[in-house]
């Protein structure tokens, strides 16, 4: 483990980019991803939305899409992901047609500073991967560590070598809703099941560890690295929504993977 090069965020760069991969800075903020209108665009129709599911942990997380997270336990439902990633993609585009396009928006943006390609990869005799999921996480979620060599051996995503994330906000609660980062990347430990991706809780209590808490604001897309364990502050009103939009990116030689 390494200390981070400086504590605050950065402006996206193809500088701040490499960094953020090698873990030596905390995070990247990109202010203004998309406009006030945008966002209340995209967060009605995902409210709207009659494709919402619901995550299986124990805070009730809203999500539209397709994630990984449910189909790689207890072995792996490969079959069922994939025959499922059509119809998730498809939910996902009728937002797009009340806002705006976010993961092309995204591609764009992030391939200008990366000199590979930004790809949404495919599993091999499966089909493509979804490459980003949508989320109300307004009650927050648990401490937890996300890097696909570790919890994913068996998929293709399981061979990329760098794991970043990003997320664009499109609502916020006006108090809580934080995300904290700390800087001790997951390393399962023994007898653990790396498909839950639980790192060690001591990180939340142990000073030596350096930690980066953001509270996101409406339009802005922040990125970090979500091998360090991460965790969401539940909103501090009832009712009050935290909406996002995002997906991980693997680096896989030059290129950067795309999926959620
Ligand atoms: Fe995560």
């Amino acid at each position: 483990m390494s200390a981070w090069k400086q504590s605050t965020a950065a402006e996206l760069s193809p500088e701040s980019l490499a960094a953020l991969i090698r873990n030596e800075i905390p995070a990247i903020r990109i202010e203004n991803f998309a406009d006030a209108e945008e966002c209340a665009a995209f967060t009605k129709a995902v409210y709207d939305s009659p494709d919402l599911k619901s995550y299986s942990v124990a805070t009730p997380t809203h999500y539209l899409g397709l994630v990984m997270y449910e189909y790689r336990q207890d072995g792996g439902r490969k079959q069922e992901f994939f025959d499922a990633v059509p119809e998730a993609v498809a939910a996902q585009e009728k937002l797009y047609k009340q806002s705006f396009d976010v993961p092309q928006r995204f591609r764009d943006l992030i391939g200008a500073h990366h000199p590979g390609d930004v790809l949404v990869p495919s599993e091999p005799d499966y089909g493509d991967y979804c490459p980003v999921v949508v989320r109300i996480a307004s009650n927050g979620v648990h401490l937890h560590a996300d890097y696909a060599p570790y919890n994913s051996p068996d998929w293709a995503i399981g061979g990329i070598e760098d794991q970043i994330t990003w997320n664009l906000y499109t609502q916020c609660p006006s108090v809580g809703g934080e995300t904290t980062v700390y800087n001790k990347p997951w390393v399962p430990a023994e007898g653990e099941d790396p498909a839950r991706g639980l790192p060690d809780g001591s990180v939340e209590t142990d000073d030596s560890i350096e930690s980066f808490t953001f509270a996101p604001k409406v339009g802005e897309v922040v990125l970090f690295n979500p091998r360090n364990p991460h965790k969401i502050a539940a909103g501090a009103t009832e009712g009050e929504g935290r909406v996002s939009i995002g997906s991980f990116l693997g680096t896989k030689g030059a290129d950067l993977w795309m999926w959620s």
